[in-house]
């Protein structure tokens, strides 16, 4: 289904009843990264994902993107779909706009998810890395992205034993264009830190981390469980930096042991 939000289309996908569940996609994917969840959640809640601007079948403006722009993209989805409140599950650049978000609509989050993601923005040195991808993007176009990222985004195990896996990845990040990807590095580029909303969160966060993350490590988040009061620290074993893709069993118990307890209508 597409939906105008902020002058451009988003596509979404959004089924079943109960409490709103929305899954903000990684970077340079696309929504089709959640379809295990949305099966493993289905019966449970109401599940609801769809394309970032600039990302599989959502439109596209050409011009100078921020996360906050794709948090308020998210904002004027749960309106057009008539969600007040939902719980969030982002990954990574998901979760950097998970935070966001949390930032500017606070009331509208029911509880989060925050998976294999930082709360700190970028070192300068990151950002200049992150300023030379967009580049290359534009000039060498999505497959010389997916040479570069695969190996990042998936641990160790899966690049030894998972060709399909390592297809699948690859296919989602083909068939995004140069454009989009170069321009949600730069937003990533230029995102405030969130650190400072941690300390205060008083809503239920569940933070998962696969134990082969070389991109957003353990540690990371480590520092984030310890400083949410309310939080909840899971590390799925054998998974890299895509742990809902690459260990779906593992990421949807822990998804629904944390979704099942909370009132639908809270
Ligand atoms: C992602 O998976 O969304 C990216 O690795 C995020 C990033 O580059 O920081």
């Amino acid at each position: 289904m597409k939906v105008e939000v902020n002058g451009i289309k988003i596509d979404c996908r959004d089924e079943g009843d109960g409490l709103p569940v929305i899954f903000i996609h990684a970077f340079p994917l696309n929504q089709t990264m959640w379809d295990d969840q949305v099966a493993g959640l289905r019966g449970t809640c109401r599940t609801i994902t769809f394309d970032l601007r600039g990302f599989g079948r959502s439109g596209f403006a050409n011009t100078p993107q921020s996360i906050e722009q794709m948090a308020s993209d998210l904002r004027g989805l749960m309106q057009a779909l008539g969600i007040d409140r939902a719980l969030l599950v982002g990954l990574s650049m998901g979760g950097y706009i998970s935070l966001s978000f949390y930032r500017n609509y606070p009331d509208c989050v029911r509880a989060l998810v925050l998976a294999d993601t930082r709360a700190s923005a970028d070192t300068q040195e990151a950002r200049d890395r992150r300023i030379k991808a967009a580049e290359k993007a534009e000039r060498e176009g999505s497959g010389a992205i997916a040479d570069d990222m695969v190996p990042m985004l998936l641990g160790r195990s899966t690049l030894s034993a998972r060709p399909d896996l390592i297809s699948r990845t690859r296919e989602m990040i083909e068939a995004n264009s140069p454009a989009g990807i170069a321009a949600a590095q730069r937003a990533m580029a230029a995102r405030r830190d969130s650190t400072d909303l941690l300390a205060a969160m008083n809503l239920p966060v569940l933070i998962i981390v696969g134990s082969e993350d070389s991109l957003t490590p353990v540690a990371e988040a480590e520092t984030m469980h310890r400083a949410i009061r309310a939080s909840r620290l899971q590390v799925i074993e054998g998974a890299g930096h895509l742990s809902n893709l690459e260990r779906p069993r593992e990421f949807d118990a822990a998804l629904r042991e944390f979704v099942e307890p909370l009132d639908p209508r809270g």
